[in-house]
């Protein structure tokens, strides 16, 4: 049995491109015949390392949760929790903090994009005050994330790479000093068939953090925004509709959505209106019963809360046999 994590912030709304990239992943590995576990983890932790409003939070993981249920995580086979539920992640987090050397978590190039301190040391001054230090820290959390479910497999993007190295060099390097204690965790990255490109610029992956929402699907969005994104998305000027994915982005990434939103192979089509009413009719149709159900379990949120309290109960007998084991090899007292 493989076990799987895969972590989402609970920051800005998932769009077609988590949904299919890390989301389907999770509900086809349900239906696996048992060969795979999964834990879907919102990271609401990893959320108060930078300014944040508790209001909006605590709606934010809430709709994530309620999104990944509505678009199939089934939570009878798939653990749903939030991190910072599971009170085991954090007493990990501090125990790999005692194993973990100040200069491998300064030199993370998330911390330092969002610390501003790879802007030269003026601009770190001006920032420094304003800088949490769970900022540099949350990459040893992340790796507490993972090992404390003995998680094989993590699914990242390459922004996560790196943090997930880490995760595997502080478990590594802790099974040889103090006696084996963590499984080593291994990246899994969705196929590159799977990378959903922004609609506005092709050339970048669609993000929660790319700076405007017009090249983003978000998976609640109305029909008529998608309809309008998807009418305005960037091509070309060649006039074929083909895969090309350097001459053109744009219609190699439409196709590709397409693709993966219809599992069929597209037939051809002699324009790229014609391509694009037909990739609207695609997503429609895939987002459209995720947005009825979001509805319908929006309506109760108590039911979704208990979900999370159910996933917490499930997992937690587990992490604790993990943080025990840690405890014991660094010398605590049980
Ligand atoms: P974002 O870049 O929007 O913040 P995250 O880094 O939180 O997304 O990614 C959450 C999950 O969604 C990861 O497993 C990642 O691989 C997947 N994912 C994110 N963006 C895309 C995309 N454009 N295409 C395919 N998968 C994606
Ligand atoms: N740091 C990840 C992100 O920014 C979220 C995350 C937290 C995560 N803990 C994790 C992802 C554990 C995978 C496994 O997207």
């Amino acid at each position: 049995m493989t076990r799987r994590l895969t972590g989402f912030q609970p920051t800005g709304h998932l769009h077609l491109g988590n949904l299919i990239g890390a989301m389907r992943p999770l509900v086809r590995a349900q239906e696996g015949n048992g060969t795979t576990d999964s834990i879907a983890m919102i990271a609401d932790l990893h959320a108060l390392t930078v300014e944040h409003d508790p209001v909006r939070l605590r709606a934010n993981t809430l709709q994530v949760a309620t999104v990944l249920l509505a678009a199939g995580v089934d939570p009878q086979r798939t653990a749903l929790i939030a991190n910072s539920q599971v009170p085991e992640h954090t007493e990990l987090h501090y125990l790999l903090e005692c194993a973990t050397g100040f200069g491998e978590a300064a030199r993370m190039i998330q911390f330092k994009e969002k610390s501003g301190l790879s802007e030269g040391s003026g601009a770190a001054s001006r920032h420094n005050g304003a800088v949490r230090l769970s900022l540099l820290t949350y990459p040893v959390l992340m790796a507490a994330d993972i090992l404390v479910h003995d998680s094989d497999q993590v699914p990242v993007g390459d922004d996560q790479s790196q943090h997930l190295e880490l995760a595997r060099s502080i478990a590594t390097r802790f099974n040889g000093r103090y006696g084996d204690t963590f499984t080593v965790p291994q990246a899994i990255r969705p196929e590159s068939a799977a990378r959903i490109m922004d609609l506005a610029d092709p050339t970048r992956k669609m993000s929660k953090s790319s700076p405007s929402a017009a090249g983003r699907i978000g998976l609640l969005d109305s029909p008529d925004v998608i309809r309008r994104v998807i009418s305005r998305a960037v091509t070309d000027t060649v006039g074929i509709v083909r895969d090309d994915p350097v001459g053109q982005p744009g219609v190699t990434n439409l196709l590709a959505i397409l693709h993966a939103c219809s599992d069929r192979e597209p037939g051809r089509f002699t324009s790229y209106g014609a391509l694009k009413r037909e990739v609207t009719d695609a997503v429609e149709a895939l987002l459209t019963p995720i947005r009825t159900r979001y509805a319908e379990l929006s309506e109760d949120p108590g039911h979704v809360r208990k979900i999370l309290a159910e996933g917490r109960s499930w997992v937690r007998p587990r992490a604790a046999a993990t943080v025990r084991r840690t405890r014991a090899a660094l010398g605590l007292l049980d």
